[in-house]
């Protein structure tokens, strides 16, 4: 069985090609609501589970920053969802999210997962991704 860290950079690699077809696509179609479902579901375990966990491991700082950033994808990811899909800003509105998204999932990978996994035991790294994996099944 994969643990928490191994998921979420599973979820990563699955959220990053969506988001190319999103983008190969060109306008919203059935690529765009894979991604908000995905999204939604990968950024609300993370705000449970991985954020709190960061802060208790002593990464509170960036933690919260990682939040913001969620809120700052969230917010594109809303006006996109309001559009057709056909308007001359939709795409530019999709490249500037996928480079958020690209830099947060880095910054997430480079930063944040290798430290905090440093400072679990393997006990609370079961937990959690039991805790991560019930979630997911709750909301799928
Ligand atoms: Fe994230
Ligand atoms: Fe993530």
């Amino acid at each position: 069985m994969m643990n928490i860290f191994e998921v979420l950079k599973e979820e990563h690699s699955s959220l990053k090609e969506t988001l190319s077809e999103v983008l190969e696509l060109g306008e919203k179609g059935d690529a765009f609501s894979d991604f908000k479902d995905e999204f939604d579901c990968h950024t609300r375990g993370e705000e449970k589970y991985l954020y709190p966990e960061s802060s208790s491991a002593g990464f509170k700082e960036l933690a919260l920053l990682l939040k913001e950033e969620h809120d700052a994808a969230r917010i594109l990811l809303k006006q996109m969802d309001g559009m057709s899909g056909k308007e001359e800003t939709w795409v530019p509105k999709a490249k500037v999210f996928q480079e958020l998204i690209t830099a947060h999932i880095q910054r997430e990978e480079d930063s944040l997962l290798p430290r905090v996994e440093q400072k679990m035991d393997e006990r609370k790294v079961g937990e959690m991704t039991k805790k991560y994996e019930e979630l997911k099944g709750a909301t799928v």
